[in-house]
């Protein structure tokens, strides 16, 4: 078994990305660690949303860009950890938040701005890159890597959308 796998998937628009955030937050296991990569406004607190709903986060938690407290924390199926390291300037920073607390935790963690993890960044992890050819579509690439390649087509099995494997 490869070490990654990837898969490219097209979503049409907002109604087709928050069906797939459900999906993941259906598919996701305690422990399971998502990076979530893409420029300002690409969708990822958008995504993080849905897949809280997918999680059965109650609708009264509303998720919101957790920029300016850094890490937000729901219950739901499995607890969902949101991080947000945007204005961390590097792992040090990112190790007093008490990261590995929570990545190791029994939750679903997941991180916006995952670049900033440096040598941190952990080896098992379901990376999602989200890219937008127009203002209301979503391109993503799904990446597994390590024990999580052997599960990206769980992640990936969603018929809301046409996706190729690369
Ligand atoms: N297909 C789509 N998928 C996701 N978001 C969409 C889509 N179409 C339009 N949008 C809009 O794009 C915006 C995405 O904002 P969001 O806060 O989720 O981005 P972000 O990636 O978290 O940004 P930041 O890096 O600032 O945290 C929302 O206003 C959302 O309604
Ligand atoms: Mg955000």
């Amino acid at each position: 078994m490869a070490d990654k796998e990837s898969v490219r998937m097209a979503l049409a628009d907002l109604a087709q990305t928050r069906a797939f955030g459900y999906h993941i937050g259906t598919v996701a296991q305690a422990g399971d660690i998502i990076l979530l990569s893409g420029d300002l406004g690409a969708g990822k607190t958008t995504l993080t949303q849905a897949i809280a709903q997918g999680l059965q986060v109650p609708a009264g938690c509303y998720i919101t860009s957790p920029t300016f407290s850094l890490l937000h924390e729901y219950p739901g199926r499995i607890p969902l950890y949101h991080m947000d390291l945007y204005r961390l300037a590097g792992e040090e920073e990112i190790e007093e938040l008490g990261f590995e607390e929570y990545i190791y935790g029994q939750g679903l963690t997941v991180i916006e701005w995952p670049e900033r993890l440096g040598d941190l960044t952990p080896r098992s992890c379901l990376e999602i890159e989200l890219l937008s050819p127009t203002p209301q579509s979503r391109e993503i690439i799904l990446t597994g890597r390590g024990a999580m390649s052997c599960r990206l087509k769980n992640f990936s099995n969603f018929h809301g959308a046409p996706h190729t494997p690369i």
